[in-house]
């Protein structure tokens, strides 16, 4: 398999750590692209009409995308315990990976916004929109972290993702400041292997 991949990417990291976390990180083969929306990289889109990354190109030649597919796929792939809960907990996680994926588009576009996008076109209105959706979900996960669990879950490691990118993007807008419980959450999440070996 070859993950077509950027390590600044939230999304990369996710599909990253689940395949460290399954023991098949050594099975893919990692290609380093660089893409924004206004510059393509053609090695990804001619087998992922959407050039996006990740986009995960099997060995028989299928591309798989987005991350939530690709997670899925890697899933699926040999023999160790599913990271995707059953029974009801299974859309708990998958609610708490769209939020946690929804936090990752809402940074990257505020990050295209401020250094892709011409100053002369760019709009504070519609960043700081961004940005709201970022603390409304922080605030949601803050008030709910009494039922956060630690089990290597898609939707802790989305999770463990999204927070990892603001840090990373966004260290200046303090995200932990009245969030103790979400910051000890993160903090125990993320000290693991995958994590470690998934840094940008
Ligand atoms: C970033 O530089 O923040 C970034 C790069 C690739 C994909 C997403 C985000």
């Amino acid at each position: 398999m070859k993950l077509f991949f950027n390590p600044a990417s939230p999304f990369v990291r996710k599909v990253r750590m689940v395949a460290e976390e399954r023991g098949i990180a050594d099975q893919i083969e990692l290609v380093k692209v660089t893409i924004t929306p206004v510059s393509p990289d053609d090695s990804v889109s001619s087998s992922n009409p959407i050039g996006k990354i990740p986009s995960l190109q099997l060995d028989d030649g299928m591309s798989l995308f987005d991350s939530r597919v690709i997670c899925d796929y890697l899933d699926s792939v040999g023999s160790a315990d599913s990271l995707i809960p059953s029974g009801k907990s299974r859309w708990t996680d998958m609610r708490l990976q769209a939020i946690a994926d929804a936090m990752c588009d809402a940074g990257i576009l505020i990050r295209y916004e401020g250094f892709v996008r011409p100053e002369e076109y760019r709009w504070d209105e519609w960043s700081n929109n961004q940005w709201l959706k970022i603390v409304r979900s922080i605030d949601a996960l803050e008030a709910d972290a009494d039922n956060l669990s630690q089990d290597v879950t898609v939707g802790n490691i989305a999770l463990s993702c999204a927070l990892a990118y603001l840090d990373f993007r966004y260290d200046d807008r303090s995200w932990r400041s009245g969030r103790d419980k979400l910051s000890i959450w993160f903090k125990t999440f993320s000290d693991r292997d995958s994590f470690r070996n998934t840094a940008p």
